[in-house]
């Protein structure tokens, strides 16, 4: 299997995730910062009024990267990627978000980091917005509240302009669908900055949601507009997380549930891509009742603003039946099943590597837009030998297993497929459950959930396995 020449092979982090360093060189507090450690089924708590005493905060420390970069650089540069994707926290710029001034200290913190991985030969992919906005703005009722959108765009443009010269591949907002789970409190949190209000109802809960997902569209179609005035050379992108949904059956009926609920997925590519609202989702809207409200200009925003390319994250895939939907308590996919054909990861996530092949054809056939898989891995429990080493073979057959079909899916389908950056390439904090101990790594971190541990990096045996796969641009699998 041959890749394109200049195929981005890399891995991919986000700030929250592995930084550490919260409350250090001005940063301020920021959304993810106030969740508890979880584990699987059992949710974070967001604790947004503060961090309360004797609670564990994971991201609060991060794997500390803050301040061992350049060495845990050295080791991405080791195994030769050619790109590398994080995020840039927010409240590191604009420590309360709607701060007069920068932060120069946490701008010259990112220009190092970017300085750093192009000495490395590492591209930067930089996502604007993972999980993460200043807490004082989510207390003000984040993206619900339309001033997020000028401080958005301020922040976005600050850091453009920052780092014109350095960084060429941009992301607005990582998996900005994960809020369609509209009842599943973290993700409006972490999407939105929307803190959970107990006396409201589930339809304003929605109505919150819908109106923070349109401003998102705006802000997002702004600074796409802005950072191609600042370089024109620059490449701006959405990022959707991509889980298809499957009939579990030819039922018809099964078919078409599934359909629908794709649209929880779609509708944000038709407006990135687009620049406009499909008609299925303003139908919504006037069927169950929300009223969005869209300034004056804000259709030409967001027609004007389309992005450059289409970024996914892929983990798994799902199936449902419309029989089930009426057992649905709100959380997750009304009806949905386990497949039986597909295995799943110890915290249920199935595995389903043709779906990764499966998401590009669909999406390249409704947008013919470039696609770049800027995640995918597997959440493993590991333990080391006595030097640190993991034999995580488990892990190289799902990469390779999945690299395999994006190779098919750019030779055989002819799907124009950017690059391919492994998620959290060492061990960082787990988004869902703020565990450690999901790892998806493959450098292993000693640390445990409640940051006891040397925090020594070590590597394991998929880290000479994908070296392997960058140097020969994936023949060798
Ligand atoms: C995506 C996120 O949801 O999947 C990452 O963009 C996250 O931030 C990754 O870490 C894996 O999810 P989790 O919950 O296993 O860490």
């Amino acid at each position: 299997m041959k890749f394109p020449d200049g195929f981005l092979w890399g891995g991919a982090v986000a700030a929250h995730q592995l930084e550490g360093a919260w409350n250090e060189d001005g940063r301020g507090p920021s959304i993810c910062d106030v969740l508890t450690g979880g584990a699987h089924g059992v949710p974070r708590e967001i604790t947004a009024d503060g961090v309360e005493e004797g609670k564990n905060y994971p991201n609060q420390r991060g794997i500390n990267y803050y301040h061992t970069f350049r060495r845990d650089d050295a080791l991405f540069q080791e195994m030769g990627f050619k790109c590398f994707r994080t995020s840039i926290s927010w409240s590191r710029i604009f420590p309360n978000g709607d701060d007069e001034e920068p932060n120069e200290a946490g701008l010259q913190f990112y220009e190092k980091l970017f300085e750093d991985y192009h000495a490395k030969g590492m591209e930067p992919v930089v996502t604007l917005s993972h999980f993460e906005m200043p807490l004082n703005l989510a207390k003000q009722g984040g993206f619900a509240n339309r001033k997020a959108v000028d401080c958005f765009v301020r922040f976005a443009t600050t850091v453009m302009e920052r780092y014109k010269d350095l960084v060429k591949y941009w992301l607005t907002f990582n998996e900005v669908n994960n809020q369609m789970e509209m009842h599943t409190e973290i993700f409006p949190y972490t999407n939105s900055g929307i803190i959970p209000d107990p006396n409201d109802t589930p339809h304003e809960v929605e109505q919150k949601v819908w109106q923070a997902i349109h401003n998102e569209f705006v802000a997002s179609a702004l600074t796409v507009r802005k950072g191609h005035e600042i370089n024109p050379d620059f490449r701006i992108g959405c990022m959707i997380a991509m889980v298809p949904i499957y009939p579990a059956t030819c039922n018809p009926d099964d078919v078409m549930h599934a359909e629908v609920l794709m649209r929880d997925r779609y509708l944000f590519g038709d407006v990135y891509v687009n620049g406009e609202y499909p008609r299925y989702l303003l139908n919504r809207w006037k069927r169950e009742g929300f009223t969005i409200k869209r300034e004056p200009g804000d259709d030409e925003i967001i027609k004007a603003g389309t992005v450059d390319f289409i970024s996914i994250s892929y983990y798994m895939s799902a199936a449902v039946e419309a029989d089930k939907v009426d057992e649905w308590d709100g959380h997750g996919l009304p009806g949905q099943v386990k497949n039986p054909f597909i295995a799943a990861t110890d915290w249920g996530w199935q595995i389903d590597p043709v779906g990764l092949r499966y998401v590009l054809c669909s999406l390249y056939e409704r947008y013919r837009k470039p696609i770049f898989v800027v995640e995918n891995g597997i959440g493993m429990y590991e333990t080391p030998d006595a030097d640190g080493y993991v034999a995580d073979d488990a892990r190289i057959s799902y990469l390779r297993s999945h690299i395999e079909q994006v190779g098919k899916a750019i030779a055989l389908d002819g799907v124009e497929v950017m690059g391919y950056t492994v998620w959290g390439c060492i061990d960082v904090i787990s988004f869902g459950t703020g565990e450690m101990k999901k790892r998806y790594g493959m450098i292993y971190v000693d640390a445990d959930d409640y940051g006891k541990g040397s925090y020594l990096r070590s590597r394991k045996k998929s880290f000479e396995w994908y070296r392997q796969v960058i140097a020969s641009n994936g023949e060798t699998l």
